[in-house]
């Protein structure tokens, strides 16, 4: 296949355009404004995507339609900006102008002390009020879940996020305004070819397909494919590691595909927690707190489906989901497809049934049958941008008796992969559904798992919740009432 290159990375900066012809393959977006540009209104907090110091936000066109998000710029790589527009906190207010509506709601409600985190909050509710002028509390809490703040405290921050409507018009807003004109220059921007910045090993590579993907990570496995780059961001910044040559997956919209038919849901690899949420909770509302919990704001626009499954962590939050939903993952290799179960593809820690070459395509999720009773719970030590210590889903279908007629149990956190408790499941197959069979099943789970101690929890502690979530599970069909974690803060404070 021929495809035509490009040797150049382009983007616009505020209201510039940029043109690279040579940027490191791992050069984040954060340094790159800091060190390359000299914006420095954009703060290194963690340079782990945790903080939000460095929240920028950045507009692409999908479908034609221009969307800005925010993201986490430290552990975004300058490459992956091809065709975006970057917009960050030093170009909202002109030297000596009036401030943006935003930062005029921060001052007026004295949500800023030191400063350190205000540029990061100011940009997620910018993003934030771009798509909803008039949020309310739970979604102005949850479009900061990834911002912190050490000295202010969130009561004075979320009457900002409250107040900004009434100190300025989203229809004048430039972002708004220009939005037609910004669109075109990003439309103009894409012309559909490979991108190759670098030489040899430092090689920062776009492929401009699908099947252009295919034939450079075929020819050259030992690429390092980058997607939201959420957990590679980090093996960059904090591990010092070398990941070039990079194939980052940004210009794939094939790879952004949701399509829904009779027998499910198949997200492409490339789609993110953003983007599926709609979907995803639509037809399964019982992964709508999951959803909502997975890492914060910026995490969540950036981070693929893909992505979670192909780093094959056994502290992922989606696999035991989907595993218990019978999920399987497509897989490709230069032309060719294989279609394995989701539970199959973790072999061991670290290791997954993914040959050279091949990368996950898609993963499909199939639809619950009527009578079935699912349920995801993650345990954490906060509420919030936390990764689970134990993340139990439950998947049961009773017979017209009300018996088990199958059960499909998969937990995150109690073994080096997600993996399923047959030892569980076994015991609650065909069996009534009562205390006494879930007591039975919860004592099996001690011979399917036997948890690591670590700094997040120790192995006791791990089988305990395991055999609670199973009990909680039992209760909730049962018609106790689900537990759910109240976030909201008193604003009277
Ligand atoms: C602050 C923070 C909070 C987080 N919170 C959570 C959380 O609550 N729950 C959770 O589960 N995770 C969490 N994560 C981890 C991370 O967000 C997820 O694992 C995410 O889904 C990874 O997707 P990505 O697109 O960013 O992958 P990347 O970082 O781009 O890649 C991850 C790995 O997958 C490979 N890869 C990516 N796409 C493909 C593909 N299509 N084919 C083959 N290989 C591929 C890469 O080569 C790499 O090995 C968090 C991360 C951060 C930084
Ligand atoms: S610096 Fe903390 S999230 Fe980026
Ligand atoms: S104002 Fe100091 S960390 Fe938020």
């Amino acid at each position: 296949m021929t495809v035509d290159t490009r040797n150049t990375i382009r983007f616009l900066l505020n209201h510039r355009p940029v043109e690279l012809s040579s940027v490191s393959p791992v050069q984040t977006l954060l340094d790159f404004l800091r060190l390359d540009r000299n914006l420095r209104g954009t703060k290194e907090g963690c340079a782990e995507g945790d903080c939000g110091a460095c929240t920028v936000l950045v507009g692409r066109l999908l479908d034609g339609r221009l969307k800005y998000e925010t993201v986490n710029a430290c552990i975004r790589f300058v490459g992956s900006l091809d065709g975006c527009h970057v917009v960050t906190v030093d170009c909202l207010a002109t030297s000596g102008g009036p401030l943006h509506p935003v930062q005029q709601a921060m001052v007026d409600t004295h949500a800023s002390q030191c400063g350190f985190c205000t540029p990061g909050f100011v940009m997620s509710l910018y993003g934030l009020w771009m798509e909803n002028p008039k949020p309310s509390v739970t979604e102005i809490e949850k479009a900061l879940q990834g911002n912190l703040c050490r000295c202010t405290g969130y009561a004075a921050i979320i009457r900002a996020a409250e107040a900004i409507s009434t100190i300025g018009d989203l229809g004048r807003d430039p972002l708004v305004l220009e939005r037609e004109a910004i669109g075109q220059k990003l439309a103009a921007l894409k012309d559909g070819k490979r991108v190759v910045i670098g030489e040899g090993a430092e090689r920062f590579v776009l492929p401009a397909t699908v099947d252009d993907l295919a034939e450079i990570y075929e020819a050259e496995p030992a690429a390092r494919i980058v997607a939201g780059s959420t957990d590679v961001g980090l093996w960059v910044t904090k591990l010092m590691r070398n990941i070039s040559p990079v194939v980052h997956l940004g210009h794939l919209d094939e790879l952004r595909r949701i399509t829904v038919d009779e027998a499910g849901i198949t997200l492409g690899a490339g789609v993110s927690y953003t983007e599926s949420f709609p979907v995803i909770t639509g037809h399964f509302p019982q992964l709508t707190e999951l959803w909502n919990r997975i890492g914060g704001e910026q995490v969540r626009n950036m981070g693929t489906i893909g992505g979670n499954i192909a780093n094959g962590s056994p502290i992922g939050d989606t696999p035991p989901a989907l595993i218990a939903l019978g999920a399987s993952v497509v897989l490709r290799k230069g032309k060719q497809q294989r279609i394995v179960p989701l539970e199959s593809f973790f072999i061991e820690y670290g290791k997954q049934d993914r040959h050279p070459g091949e990368f996950v395509e898609a993963v499909r999720i199939p639809f619950l049958n009527e009578n079935a009773r699912y349920a995801v719970y993650k345990i954490t030590k906060r509420l919030d941008e936390d990764i689970s210590a134990v993340c139990g889903a439950f998947h049961l279908t009773f017979d017209a008796n009300g018996k088990v007629a199958g059960a499909v149990i998969a937990y995150g956190g109690m073994a080096g992969t997600p993996k399923r408790a047959e030892n569980a499941e076994a015991a609650l197959n065909g069996a009534e559904w009562n205390e006494a069979t879930i007591e039975a099943a919860m004592d099996a789970l001690g011979a399917d798992y036997t948890p690591l101690t670590d700094w997040r929890a120790s192995a006791d502690y791990r089988l305990l919740v395991a055999k609670n979530l199973l009990r909680r599970f039992y209760l909730e069909t049962q018609g106790a009432e689900p537990v759910r974690l109240d976030r909201k803060i008193k604003l009277a404070v």
